[in-house]
Order: C-alpha cells, then structure tokens, then sequence
C-alpha cells in the first residue's frame, strides 16, 4: 500500500508520524512509503536518512494521496480536500471534537483517532497518550527549571546554602509521574496528589510526599475510581477539601506543575486566582490543562483560570506557562516514540500480505475508528 507522511502544518508542531527506523519496516513490508520533503526537519530528521531507507521524498500533495496517511495532528481545512476519498487517516484526531469527525467523514475518509485506545495491556505499545503525556511530564519541569529564578537542588556553597525548591505536583498520571521523576533528579522537594488512590504508591515511590484528601462519602470514593483508568469528575465536597489543601501547598510552593485532565470535559480548577495571589514571587506555575480549562475572563484557561494557551503570563510576580504542545519540545524522541505507537496500530490494521483489514472485533480497532468510508462510527 501507499503509506503518506505529509509533513504538520499546525503551529508549534513540530513532530512527524515516521521516522527512519518505522519508515525501514514499512518499506521491508512491502508498502511504498512517501515523505513530503522536510517532514522531519523539525524533528532533526532530514529527508536523507528517509530517503536512506527506502522512503520517496515527494511534495505535500503526493504525500496527501496515499491510501494511508500518517499524521501527528488531524489535518486541517486546507489540507482535507488533498486526499482522496476512501483513504485511510491515522492520528492524533481528537475524537471528543464532533465537528471535527465531521468533517473527516465528510472528505469521505477511514480515520483512527489514536487517543481513543482503550487503557489495556494489549494496547500499551500503541497508547499515544502516554508515550506524549511522558515527554510533556518531562519538559514541563525543564520549561518551569528555566523560568524559574533559582536552583532546584540544594546546594552548599563558600558563599552560603541554597535551599532546594519545593515542587507540588497535582494530578500524577502519566505526565504528572513523570514530572515528579524529573523534579527528583534535579533534586527537588516534592508533594503530589490525585483524585485516584491508586497513585499513592507510585507517588511515594518516585520520592515525593502524598497529599492525601480523605473521602468521606461512598460517592467520592466511587467517583475516585474513576472509569477505564481515566478519571471522573469529583463531587463538589471533595474538590472543595482539596483546594483548601492545594492553597495551603501551593503558598509553600516554588514551583506547581497541574496535569488533571478528565477525557471529554473541561478540565478541573485546581489553582484558583486567589490562590495564585497568594504565591511567592518567583513562583512558576505549568500548566499542562492549558487551554482546556473552563472560559474565564474571554479565554480557555487550564488547571487554573489564569492561564493562556501558548503563553507565560505573570500575576504577582508568579510566572504562570501555557505551552500546549510541550512534547513537541523535545520533538526527536516524542516523534521516534509517536511513530513506534503508529507501527504497532498498523499491525491491527494490515495484514501480513500488505492489504488492509478492518477487524471491528478488535476493541482497540473499534474504539479507535472515528469514521469509515465517510460515516461516522459512533453517531
Ligand atoms: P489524564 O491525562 O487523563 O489525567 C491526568 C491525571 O489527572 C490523572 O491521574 C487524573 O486522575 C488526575 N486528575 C483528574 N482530576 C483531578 C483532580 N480534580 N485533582 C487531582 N488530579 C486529578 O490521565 P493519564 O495520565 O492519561 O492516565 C491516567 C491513568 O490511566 C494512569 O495513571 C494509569 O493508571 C492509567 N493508564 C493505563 C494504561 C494501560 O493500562 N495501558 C496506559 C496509560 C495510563
């Protein structure tokens, strides 16, 4: 088959779905494999080490035309009217935007929103959310270590002592746990928390401190659950005891990092602006919710309201980051990792032969297929 990988227009994307080494495999498999020239620059990979492999290096609108498209972000308006109706398009699509299923339907196209994998064993290989959500857990400490106006670790010097800073990390998911992993090696103090008590352990595990907000009904330690590893919206009682702990932390913070996200919903407020005025100066909050957030004040906030998508804004003198696409900022590995996770989806799709085979038995098939040949699959 023809495999297309036109390179991401989308600002700030700086990611790209193959990489020589998947690039490699497909061609050993047999398909032909397209790259629209410079697709990987922004990742450093340069269309020679493609072309080494056996990919043709071609302009966006043969890439465009394969049967199998490759993406990291859905296309855009501009670029859905270049491929051919009938074609199969594997990405990163947003499946909870109605209106963006819409309209790949509407171009007539087979498309497999990646996010919508199910939390399983099986498809671990293949989960884009936690191969991304890990790279971002990362940067976000690297983007709060630079903004921030002091060291991290503690440090003993000639001229005096240094205190370590205190991180407080809120939401320990994949990004979130990677953040405290992150924190810990630059020698950080750190406190976490989640609505899940399943974190505690791996909190604790990782060297950070737990901050614990008991249930005190069955409704919110049901809700705590959460559904299919995701979590739940928590009932207002216990949002309440938590943003009364989280203000009392926050205060003591140098440095918090929020990653609560809830599929299909807007995300929690976890840092309110009275909280954020009552920061030290020389805080730095990252905001992994960026632009997910409820309205406030004409704009998407994040975890906490104050927060502009794809900007630092300052309150107080407490640095608030929105980047988001902050796996885009270490574009190499989270583009090698990307395309591993598209490698391993394709095994579900293609047969051993080279053709396509769409088994809707396979949960991960069926729960990934935002639409087939111009219908949407679940209305
Ligand atoms: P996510 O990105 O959807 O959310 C991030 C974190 O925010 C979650 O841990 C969530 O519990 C937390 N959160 C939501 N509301 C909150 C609130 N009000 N206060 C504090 N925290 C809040 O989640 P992510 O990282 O994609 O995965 C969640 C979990 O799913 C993982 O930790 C893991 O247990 C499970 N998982 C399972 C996989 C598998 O079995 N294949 C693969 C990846 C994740």
């Amino acid at each position: 088959m023809h495999i297309g990988v036109p390179a991401e227009a989308r600002a700030r994307e700086t990611r790209v779905a193959a990489t020589p080494e998947t690039v490699k495999k497909y061609v050993a498999q047999g398909h032909r494999v397209t790259i629209q020239s410079g697709a990987g620059v922004g990742a450093s990979f340069q269309d020679e080490a493609f072309a080494a492999v056996g990919a043709e290096i071609v302009d966006a609108a043969t890439a465009f035309a394969a049967d199998l498209v490759f993406k990291v972000q859905s296309p855009s308006d501009a670029e859905l009217p270049q491929m051919k109706r009938g074609a199969v398009l594997i990405g990163m699509l947003d499946p909870f935007n109605a209106e963006n299923a819409q309209k790949l339907a509407a171009a007539g196209l087979t498309a497999f929103a990646l996010e919508a994998a199910p939390r399983t064993t099986r498809a671990q290989s293949l989960d884009v959310l936690s191969s991304q959500a890990n790279i971002a857990g990362y940067q976000a400490v690297l983007v709060a270590a630079s903004l921030y106006p002091r060291f991290l670790p503690m440090l003993m010097t000639a001229a005096g002592t240094v205190k370590a800073a205190r991180v407080l990390v809120l939401g320990a998911g994949v990004a979130g746990l990677q953040a405290i992993a992150t924190a810990k090696r630059l020698g950080a103090v750190i406190e976490a928390s989640d609505v899940r008590p399943a974190v505690k352990e791996q909190i604790e595990s990782l060297g950070a401190k737990f901050l614990d907000v008991p249930y005190e009904t069955d409704e919110e330690r049901e809700a705590a659950q959460g559904v299919g590893g995701y979590a739940r919206p928590m009932p207002q009682s216990w949002l309440s005891r938590q943003a009364a702990l989280v203000h009392d932390r926050a205060k003591q913070a140098d440095i918090v990092i929020t990653t609560a996200l809830i599929p299909g919903r807007p995300a929690p407020t976890l840092i309110s602006v009275e909280t954020v005025q009552s920061m030290k100066s020389g805080s730095v909050l990252v905001d992994l919710a960026a632009g997910r957030g409820p309205e406030f004040d004409g704009h998407k906030g994040g975890n906490c309201p104050l927060t502009v998508a794809d900007q630092v804004v300052v309150h107080n003198g407490v640095m608030i980051a929105g980047h988001t696409n902050l796996a885009s900022m270490v574009a190499s590995d989270a583009s090698a990792l990307y395309a591993r996770n598209m490698l391993d989806f394709m095994k579900l799709i293609v047969t051993n032969e080279g053709s396509l085979n769409i088994d809707l038995t396979d949960d991960i098939v069926a729960a990934t297929l935002l639409c087939r040949d111009g219908e949407l699959a679940r209305k």
